[in-house]
């Protein structure tokens, strides 16, 4: 049985939507989530669903003590789900090619640092892109650079607002991110 753990930082559709699925997969399961945001809803959801959680702050997932966690942890595969922190070296060292992204938007395009959630929305609509969608890629160094594992479209025009687009690639999101984790197993 493999181990997964969840980083997230803000509202967690895409943390509970993998949760879900990984409760009727029998070569894995989720076994610990983590937030960098005390406040965030994720936690909660977290809670509803039984699944051990942790909070914690920048400067220890900088420092190794997170790294030092999943370790003790045994978790074999890292998702981020909404994590807006950079992943640090000693991480990506402790966790060669097991350390996986979603990113809303089809890279290259629109990623990079302070591209998240609806910036990165916004920036699609203030570009005239006729579609947009989703990136699922490893986790290196570089922001959103990492090798792109899946890619999925979703047309968009101009009567689309960056609200709209969020509710489109979330649907994406929530429909491939879970099985495109389950195939990486
Ligand atoms: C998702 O759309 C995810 O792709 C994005 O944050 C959102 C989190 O939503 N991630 C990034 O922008 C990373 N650069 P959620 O909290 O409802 O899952």
């Amino acid at each position: 049985m493999k181990k997964i753990a969840i980083l997230a930082s803000g509202n967690g559709t895409n943390a509970e939507a993998i949760i879900e699925h990984f409760k009727n997969v029998k070569s894995a399961s989720v076994a610990l989530l983590g937030s960098n945001n005390t406040n965030a809803y994720v936690l909660q959801r977290a809670t509803d669903h039984g699944i051990p959680h942790f909070t914690f702050e920048k400067k220890e997932l900088e420092n190794g003590s997170v790294k030092a966690l999943l370790l003790i942890k045994r978790i074999d595969l890292i998702v981020l789900a909404g994590f807006l922190l950079k992943m640090p070296e000693n991480i990506i060292q402790a966790f060669p090619d097991a350390i996986v992204n979603i990113h809303p938007a089809l890279l290259p395009k629109f990623g990079g640092k302070g591209m998240y959630g609806d910036r990165v929305h916004q920036a699609v609509k203030d570009s005239g892109e006729k579609v947009t969608g989703i990136s699922i890629h490893w986790v290196n160094e570089h922001y959103d650079e990492g090798k792109i594992i899946f890619q999925e479209k979703v047309a968009i025009d101009d009567s689309d607002t960056p609200q709209s687009i969020a509710e489109k690639v979330h649907q994406l999101e929530h429909k491939y991110y879970p099985k495109v984790i389950e195939s990486l197993i």
